[in-house]
């Protein structure tokens, strides 16, 4: 879910592929953790996370760092997950999931201490607008977290032949490391701090779907959705493997507003 622009269509295959994922993102529960530990995350901190999944950011920092929680999430499936994770964990007097676009969520002004994005930068129509949503919730000494897909290197023309359309649309989203750091300054951000993902870390978000797509396709015969779980199954391999694991990188990009 995190090559570009997701619309409420895919939502339910997104739900069935990630049905057995805590993280729906690149990230392995390590690298979560180091994000928060690199943000400074504490005692009492105020975060929110919009666009929260199944709120395992929100619910492991509670948990590990006290930290209190707000997360939003489109996806019913998803908030239903999130809010029996931190009654699991024992941190739901701490984490609140509130189901409901991000989009227009209103978040009390200058509440937070830091406000997120991990993988979702659509729902601002791209980094900038995203940080736009993000900044009017934190202090005036607040942090902006925004989880973002960059190139590590362009796509190969073989794999650019191969793909058509999918790079195409992927490469007018997506910049390199540098220039996704030029967008945060334009954004009126100052980059700070950075955890990225691994070939192994996205590996366990993309592979681990496969099996569990293949075990709704087997335990669901004639289903009418049979089809485009067979093609988004078919779609993610082709993309993943020909250039996705090679070339697109993703991590969690800490940013302060300028001064
Ligand atoms: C790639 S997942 C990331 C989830 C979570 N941040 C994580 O890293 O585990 C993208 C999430 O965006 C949510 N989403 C998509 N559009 C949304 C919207 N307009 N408002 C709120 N959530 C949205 C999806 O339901 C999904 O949980």
């Amino acid at each position: 879910m995190l090559g570009g622009t997701v619309g409420d269509m895919s939502l339910p295959l997104h739900e069935i592929a990630e049905a057995n994922h805590r993280i729906l993102d690149p990230f392995t529960d390590a690298q979560l953790m180091e994000v928060g530990e690199v943000a400074r995350v504490k005692q009492g901190t105020r975060v929110l996370d919009l666009a929260c999944g199944k709120g395992e950011m929100l619910c492991r920092w509670a948990q590990d760092f006290g930290s209190r929680g707000v997360g939003v999430d489109i996806s019913e499936v998803f908030v239903t997950a999130a809010r029996s994770r931190a009654e699991k964990l024992g941190v739901a007097d701490w984490v609140v999931i509130e189901h409901g676009d991000a989009q227009t969520f209103e978040p009390e002004p200058e509440a937070f201490d830091i406000a997120s994005c991990v993988g979702a930068t659509w729902i601002g129509n791209g980094v900038a607008g995203t940080i736009d949503l993000l900044r009017r919730a934190i202090t005036s000494d607040g942090l902006l977290l925004i989880g973002e897909p960059y190139w590590r290197e362009p796509p190969s023309p073989e794999a650019e032949r191969a793909l058509g359309d999918d790079v195409a649309a992927v490469n007018a989203e997506f910049s390199d490391l540098p220039g996704l750091v030029d967008r945060f300054n334009a954004a009126g951000t100052d980059l700070v701090e950075f955890v990225l993902a691994d070939e192994h870390s996205w590996d366990r978000y993309v592979a681990a779907q496969w099996w569990t797509l293949r075990q709704w396709l087997d335990s669901h015969p004639g289903d009418p959705l049979t089809p485009d779980v067979q093609t988004f199954l078919d779609d993610s391999q082709r993309e993943y493997l020909s250039y996705q694991r090679r070339y697109l990188g993703w991590g969690v990009f800490v940013l302060r507003p300028s001064r």
